[in-house]
């Protein structure tokens, strides 16, 4: 196969990258495990769903399709597994894809068939949800929707078309499997595309917390045990959390009255905030020629931080946001949710620069070096000017022609209210936590608008699974939106690829303590 050409890749601890291979269509064995028993903290798994979903069905093994004659295939094999990790200093025994955080890049190309079988070495059950692809239902990857869960040493092997070429990333839907270092990016290249680049680097932006004396079901129950939803309603107890810290809010956006635009900035403190798996001190360090143009995939892993990006010196030109293609729009700084990818196109400068992703509200730092040529390199404190002002939004961004959906009325709308629970750490769409909220309900062929308001003081990216949205007014295609405290907005979406499908806010804390929702197509 042919690859775009590439100069100055990460080195290969800064981000593995595995190539697809190209191979004929072979028999996978999938000795498929019962499982359950996910502990008390999957909701996704155990919560009774309003109509007994909850409780059944089981699903058994994955559903089988096939390439089309003539579809290119990649295979692959995840191998979710305790690991002892580096991360530039620190070395936590932590959950991963294989043996590194971030796991193994997965390249594809527009059109091709997968073929991921995953083998579950954890001591848990999990799955794989591949974020912002619009997939076959049965390969989504949510249990209890879409699939039974994966039990220990059992095998289930995920096949699907990838249609739409972009950055995209995989991660487990069980649990908060997701703040540990299950996550991996997903490149989907264009065969149309010129590039017009030299280099292509993907930086994958992480709050870290695992595996230094507690877990993220430990995090979580503590959560509950405090009975904050910090930013909640009513809900504003500060204790234990970090408002602002060193670095203040810099490039934050306040609003009019003076408060940060994004509201408050989580609910855990997290010891440390990674690009690429490593830490400031250790930064993992991307290499090129000045004035060579560099294609960066933005990804934020993150469960629980929002982050403002900088390259220090340089302007960025983001190209796309969640895989597809915006009006080209210069920026200093751009701000990322969890969930979110931006593309940025930028002109590199002589010497060794900052990239700094810094974390919203939160005291730290994530950072990377970006060296072209000699010089003394920035510290692990390094704070690019860039920071200080506005970072991008969004709402900023103007679809290119080709990304926006056709003009069409919308048929149905539906409500989308996010809420926090008020004396218990519960957080809720339309009314009550998942499983008690009723799903949302489509029909194929629908136009249908989803009608968001935000009545707490914390941002929340709301996800869609299995479709890709437009924001109402500007039209711009993403499959994750950042929704500011007490914002509200709209989105539309075509109803034209049925099954069960989740949306969730994609804070993993938020999502396990009820933030989530059904999608459902009537039959
Ligand atoms: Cu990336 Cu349901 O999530
Ligand atoms: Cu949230």
């Amino acid at each position: 196969m042919s690859e775009p050409t590439r100069i100055g890749d990460p080195q290969p601890l800064t981000l593995p990258s595995i190539r697809p291979s190209v191979t004929r269509r072979s028999v996978l064995g999938g000795a498929l495990g019962g499982l359950l028993g996910t502990g008390l903290l999957s909701g996704c798994t155990t919560t009774p769903h309003r109509d007994g979903h909850g409780l059944g069905p089981t699903f058994g093994p994955p559903t089988p399709t096939s390439p089309a004659p003539g579809q290119r295939v990649v295979e692959r094999t995840l191998t979710p597994q305790v690991a002892t990790v580096d991360l530039g200093g620190p070395t936590v025994s932590t959950w991963v894809f294989g043996d590194t955080v971030p796991g193994p890049l997965i390249r594809a190309t527009a059109g091709d068939f997968l073929r991921i079988r995953v083998d579950n070495q954890l001591p848990a059950p999990t799955t794989v949800h591949w974020h912002g692809i619009r997939l076959r239902n049965p390969a989504d990857g949510v249990p209890g929707l879409t699939q039974d869960p994966i039990g220990q040493n059992a095998s289930y092997t995920y096949e699907f078309t990838v249609p739409d070429p972009g950055t995209y990333w995989f991660h487990p839907h069980v649990g908060v499997q997701l703040d540990r270092g299950l996550y991996g990016a997903l490149v989907v290249d264009d065969p149309r595309e010129p590039g017009g680049y030299d280099a292509e680097w993907v930086v994958v932006i992480d709050d870290w917390l695992d595996g230094l004396g507690r877990t993220p079901d430990d995090v979580l129950a503590g959560l509950i045990a405090g009975g904050h939803t910090m930013g909640g309603m009513g809900g504003h107890s500060m204790g234990g959390h970090t408002m602002g810290g060193p670095g203040g809010m810099g490039g934050m956006g306040m609003d009019e009255q003076g408060m940060p635009a994004e509201g408050m900035g989580g609910d855990v403190t997290y010891p440390h905030f990674l690009i690429n798996g490593r830490v400031p001190a250790a930064p993992s360090t991307f290499t090129a020629k000045p004035g060579q143009r560099v294609r960066i995939r933005v990804l934020n892993a993150a469960s629980d931080t929002i982050f403002a990006l900088a390259l220090g010196g340089h302007r960025l030109t983001v190209t796309h946001s969640d895989g597809y293609a915006v009006v080209p729009h210069e920026i200093g700084a751009l701000l990322i949710g969890m969930g979110e990818r931006y593309d940025l196109v930028v002109t590199l400068g002589d010497g060794i620069f900052p990239l700094v992703a810094k974390p919203y509200g939160k005291a730290g730092q994530a950072l990377a070096l970006v060296r072209t040529g000699s010089g003394s390199a920035p510290g692990a404190d390094a704070l690019p000017a860039e920071l200080d002002g506005p970072a991008m939004r969004a709402r900023e961004l103007v679809p290119a022609e080709a990304s926006r959906l056709p003009a069409r009325e919308a048929d149905v709308t539906l409500p989308y209210h996010m809420a926090g629970g008020m004396g218990s750490y519960t957080w809720t769409i339309n009314g009550a936590a998942y499983g008690e909220n009723a799903p949302l309900l489509v029909s194929a062929g629908q136009r249908a608008r989803l009608s968001i308001t935000n009545q707490t003081m914390m941002a929340h990216p709301v996800h869609l699974h299995g479709h890709t949205f437009a924001v109402t007014g500007s039209g711009l295609r993403k499959d994750t939106l950042v929704v500011p405290p007490m914002g509200s907005t709209a989105i539309e979406f075509q109803a034209d690829n049925p099954g069960r499908w989740m949306s969730h806010c994609h804070n993993t804390y938020h999502a396990e303590a009820g933030m989530m929702i059904e999608l459902a197509y009537r039959t």
